[in-house]
């Protein structure tokens, strides 16, 4: 979600096209990121969806209601707001449960930007829901309809598109990182973890637990894994992924460049972000493997994959005994630090 998102979000309020919720209200507000800034007189109360833990702890701290999934949202409500991401899946997913929410003739309202790619999305939703209005402000696109009552919420929304299970075993969810097949640095990291690693591990920036399932598969000597992710569907995606392996693992959603991880590993195996929303951010990385350095014992080892041009060698001499590169190959290096 941008600056301009919320703004346009918000501009039917503002225009007087719609009437301004009224206290006493409870509207439902799916994606919502911190910054955002309720219109004068927007007087109903709000619950947030957003399971990105910064953003959640961000709106937890600014005194929202915040949930970290949808089910967890105790409805119905008077109405919803959703911000559009980049992914129309994904979109079609939020909509479609934020209508099922709100009570019938309670209004949708949705925005997104134009690199979202939010104008084709209404102009796609006009044709299957007539009464679906749209209007272009602030570099984004706002629509909004009434939700229809319809007992079987039959609402005209495009159905969502469900993934496809990666390599026939693992479910994920679109929007989710590599959501539709092993993403190629994980494979290579994959291929050079030593087959000796033992004890405990930690998988930081777990997604849907790729990392970790290999880990297991090919290391007989871990006997315990636990996973770091910050985003609460790919972690809930992993426990459903992980459920039949031979070490028990345990779950932590947690922001690993705000939030202390007290246990200590003998190794952590990690993939790390390398983009805050869309811009590329190397900060995000180099702070996790200066969490990786804290939470490892004297010994431990990270194992690391990174896109070859971003700059982790700095950090890793600063807070590591010593590091070398194991692997470099389709434009990714394997990395691998002892503590
Ligand atoms: C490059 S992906 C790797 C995912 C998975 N390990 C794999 O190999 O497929 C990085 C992961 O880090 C997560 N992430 C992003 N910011 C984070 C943060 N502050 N704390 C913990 N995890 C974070 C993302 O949600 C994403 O799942």
């Amino acid at each position: 979600m941008t600056e301009s998102a919320w703004q346009t979000l918000f501009h039917p309020f503002e225009a007087g096209w719609l009437d301004m919720p009224a206290a006493g209200e409870r509207w439902l507000f799916v994606g919502a990121v911190p910054g955002f800034r309720l219109p004068d007189g927007f007087a109903a109360g709000l619950t947030i969806v957003q399971g990105f833990r910064p953003w959640f702890n961000a709106l937890a701290a600014a005194g929202f209601e915040v949930v970290p999934q949808q089910g967890g949202a105790r409805g119905p409500f008077d109405g919803a707001l959703v911000m559009l991401g980049r992914h129309r899946g994904e979109n079609e997913m939020r909509l479609r449960d934020a209508a099922l929410a709100v009570k019938p003739d309670g209004l949708v309202v949705a925005a997104g930007t134009k690199n979202d790619g939010a104008a084709s999305f209404a102009k796609r939703l006009a044709q299957n829901l007539p009464a679906a209005e749209h209007a272009a402000k602030h570099h984004g696109t706002v629509l909004w309809f009434a939700r229809p009552d319809d007992e079987t919420c039959a609402l005209g929304l495009p159905k969502p598109e469900t993934a496809p299970l990666v390599e026939g075993r693992f479910r994920t969810a679109l929007g989710m990182f590599s959501h539709d097949r092993v993403d190629a640095g994980s494979a290579l990291l994959v291929a050079h973890i030593p087959a000796g690693l033992k004890g405990h591990v930690a998988d930081f920036g777990a997604g849907w637990g790729y990392l970790s399932a290999m880990v297991a598969e090919k290391s007989p000597g871990v006997t315990a894994i636990d996973l770091y992710e910050a985003d609460f569907a790919s972690l809930e995606a992993a426990k459903a992924n992980l459920a039949k392996l031979p070490v028990q693992p345990r779950f932590f959603w947690c922001d690993l460049a705000a939030e202390t991880v007290t246990e200590r590993y003998d190794a952590i195996v990690m993939n790390p972000p390398f983009h805050a929303g869309r811009k590329a951010d190397p900060e995000l990385g180099q702070a996790m493997i200066a969490r990786a350095a804290q939470a490892l014992k004297p010994h431990g080892r990270l194992l690391m994959v990174a896109n070859r041009q971003l700059p982790y060698e700095q950090i890793l001499s600063s807070t590591f005994r010593r590091h070398r590169l194991v692997a470099e190959a389709h434009g990714f290096k394997v990395l691998e630090a002892e503590r």
